[in-house]
């Protein structure tokens, strides 16, 4: 068996595992579920989710992963449970599922950066989206996407991922905050922000049903959540590391990306004239690349529209590739703690496989769509209330002293946070799931 790697440095952990959270659910995902979902009534309940269920549990999935050293189903085991590796499983296979049409999403980007330079879309944004979002193009980009998922991922911990989310991550802030500082001193950029950032009341409470669901799932889906993942990269941790405080810093970054991208997003929208609630998950390239479409013919010869169409799906794609490769890492750690393998042969083994598994999200959308939504809403929620549960009630007591290791000050805090675990968490997540099962039945539970 290959020896275990282990990060090189805190700040290459923390940075690995925000490049993780931040991606395509903060640039892609987030905006049109938010359009679809009653705007900022939907921003409310996504940021209190995010810090009242998202954080404690992000440190839940930490716990498990250092205190065992191990892959998402062995760390169950290590820590002395072996009947919990079931989790681990369910995990596998979410990472599975997940990564098969993220994939599909992260080509559509790459052929995005492409046709923004050339200006592929311009005048035409829906055909040109209709034309490449399903079928062979869709696959062939879906491949590329994932060949380089595997190219990080094969060349290990340290050299691969660390290396690479080190460059990304620190590129990501800079361009999302240029791209929101531009996007402010657009003409409607007011209008955009009033949608985004003021919350009408009576709409978060006839929708709370549906909101609920989709924003918890939501934050589960962009902190990377639910299937391991942190698990994962918390296995590669020292012991030395104070856990709490590296979540708090991976949630913070995480939340302003996300909050950032709506800034980008919805002043461009409402520059154009476009309707922010045109659904589904083509919105963001039919609508954004309008808008720099428009504002390409707007400025004549100069190619205003299209340096910032690539800039703009360049940061998508970066974000999108830095966290493809921590759903990819999930399976590999998997199969290098067990099988004696090397790690590009089982990397690029896992990846062809989950290539294949998207193939029917790469030829129809609505395909796509439901995977996003099967996973996001119900097996995601379903991971979580799993590690919450075992965290809370069966690790229990070790939980904290885990927690302790890092921290050594004394176990109050630790202790506040296992049983807000154990009794808040553990409703809250349950709730969400059953609202979230009745919501894919089609029944109504709340108004
Ligand atoms: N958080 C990433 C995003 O927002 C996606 C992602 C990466 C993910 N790893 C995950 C989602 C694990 C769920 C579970 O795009």
């Amino acid at each position: 068996m290959v020896e275990r790697e282990q990060w090189a440095s805190r700040v290459g952990f923390i940075l690995a595992a925000v490049g993780s959270a931040v991606g395509l659910g903060n640039i892609w995902r987030f905006p049109y579920v938010t359009a679809e979902n009653g705007g900022a009534a939907f921003l409310v309940v996504y940021l209190a989710a995010v810090v009242a269920i998202g954080l404690p549990a992000m440190l839940a999935e930490f716990v498990v992963g250092r205190g065992s050293h191990r892959n998402v189903v062995d760390a169950f085991e290590r820590v002395g449970y072996p009947r919990a590796r079931v989790i681990g499983v369910v995990g596998l296979f979410t990472g599975f599922f997940i990564l098969a049409y993220y994939s599909v999403v992260g080509g559509w980007v790459l052929r995005y950066v492409l046709a923004s330079a050339t200006g592929a879309y311009f005048g035409k944004p829906s055909a040109y989206f209709g034309a490449i979002s399903a079928g062979l193009d869709a696959l062939a980009f879906h491949a590329i996407f994932m060949a380089t998922t595997v190219g990080i991922v094969a060349a290990g911990v340290r050299e691969g991922i660390e290396v690479a989310t080190k460059l990304m991550v620190p590129t990501i802030l800079v361009l999302m905050v240029a791209l929101a500082a531009w996007a402010l001193t657009l003409p409607g950029a007011g209008d955009g922000l009033a949608y985004y950032l003021t919350p009408d009341v009576g709409v978060l409470v006839s929708n709370l049903g549906t909101i609920l669901p989709f924003a918890v799932g939501q934050a589960f889906f962009t902190l990377s959540l639910g299937m391991g993942a942190m698990i994962t990269y918390a296995s590669y941790v020292g012991d030395e590391d104070n856990l709490g405080v590296d979540a708090l810093t991976i949630v913070l970054f995480n939340t302003f990306v996300g909050v950032l991208a709506g800034f980008v997003v919805f002043p461009l929208l409402f520059a154009q004239g476009v309707d922010p609630g045109d659904p589904g998950p083509g919105a963001i390239f039919v609508s954004i690349a309008t808008a720099f479409g428009e504002l390409d013919a707007t400025f004549g010869t100069l190619p205003v529209g299209r340096v910032l169409g690539v800039v703009f799906f360049g940061v998508v794609a970066i974000a999108a590739l830095s966290s493809a490769i921590s759903l990819l890492e999930v399976v590999v750690s998997y199969v290098l703690d067990n099988y004696d393998v090397d790690r590009p042969a089982a990397a690029t083994a896992v990846g062809t496989l989950m290539f294949l598994v998207g193939v029917p999200s790469a030829l129809d959308t609505d395909v796509l769509s439901l995977a996003d939504t099967v996973a996001s809403n119900l097996l995601l929620p379903l991971g979580v209330t799993l590690v919450v549960v075992f965290v809370g009630w069966v690790f229990g007591r070790q939980a904290v002293e885990e927690l302790d290791v890092g921290t050594g000050e004394g176990e109050t805090l630790e202790s506040v946070w296992l049983w807000h675990v154990r009794v808040a968490l553990v409703v809250a997540v349950v709730f969400t799931l059953a609202l979230s099962v009745a919501e894919l039945l089609g029944a109504e539970v709340l108004p």
